[in-house]
């Protein structure tokens, strides 16, 4: 398993995204959140904003999606070129159409799941999906605590996703840091967003790198 950092710009100053983005080089993907004030009791940035950064950056970008109706709204990211395009569980009515629209789109299609949901009820999406995207805070804002009682739910579905012949990358978002990567890790973790604990430090680079090397020595 290869081990994915994905800074999340939440954290970035939003005045010089294309600068924060250049900040951290040696990161996989570049996370973008996408609130509607609806999904979640937060407004950041929509579609305009996420084709000025893709022109802007050579990292590809992340996107995940804390809207309602994501099937209405999420094809226009992976037209736009988003690497991934992630959808929430909860707001979708139609994930397997949706899903498959973003993968045809050319996209990587990505399903999140809050703290609060199962994920034993998606085993059947499994093969419909590149990244399962699982939030260790409730969505919503950078800088919260880690919630260990998604460390259970993780295990579980890295073992569903072994059981269906380990291809989907597993995501986790939120409270992400050096105190806690280890442990996201060990539970059979790959791909790690971090706001906070790169774009809160001082050099995002050594971050990018600190954090990365946890997570690949207790994978
Ligand atoms: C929270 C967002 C996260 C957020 C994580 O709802 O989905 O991506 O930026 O921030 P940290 O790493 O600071 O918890
Ligand atoms: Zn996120």
């Amino acid at each position: 398993m290869a081990v994915q950092i994905s800074p999340s710009i939440l954290s970035a100053d939003f005045a010089r995204l294309a600068d924060e983005a250049a900040a951290v080089p040696n990161a996989d993907w570049l996370h973008v959140d996408v609130m509607d004030n609806h999904f979640v009791p937060n407004l950041t940035l929509g579609l305009p904003v996420v084709e000025a950064l893709l022109k802007a950056t050579s990292l590809p970008i992340d996107c995940h999606l804390m809207i309602t109706d994501p099937d209405r709204w999420a094809p226009p990211y992976a037209e736009a070129g988003a690497g991934s395009v992630t959808i929430h569980a909860e707001a979708s009515s139609a994930p397997v159409r949706t899903l498959r629209e973003i993968r045809s789109l050319g996209s990587r299609a990505g399903l999140a799941l809050n703290p609060a949901t199962a994920v034993e009820p998606y085993e059947d999406l499994i093969g419909e999906i590149d990244m399962l995207l699982l939030m260790t805070v409730e969505p919503g804002f950078g800088g919260q605590k880690f919630l260990d009682m998604v460390l259970p739910k993780i295990r579980r579905a890295r073992a569903l996703i072994e059981r269906r012949g380990g291809e989907v990358w597993l995501q986790v978002d939120g409270g992400v840091s050096t105190e806690t990567i280890e442990r996201c890790a060990e539970a059979g973790a790959d791909v790690f967003v971090a706001g906070n604990a790169v774009y809160g430090a001082g050099d995002r680079v050594a971050a990018v790198d600190a954090l990365r090397s946890l997570a690949s020595g207790a994978a």
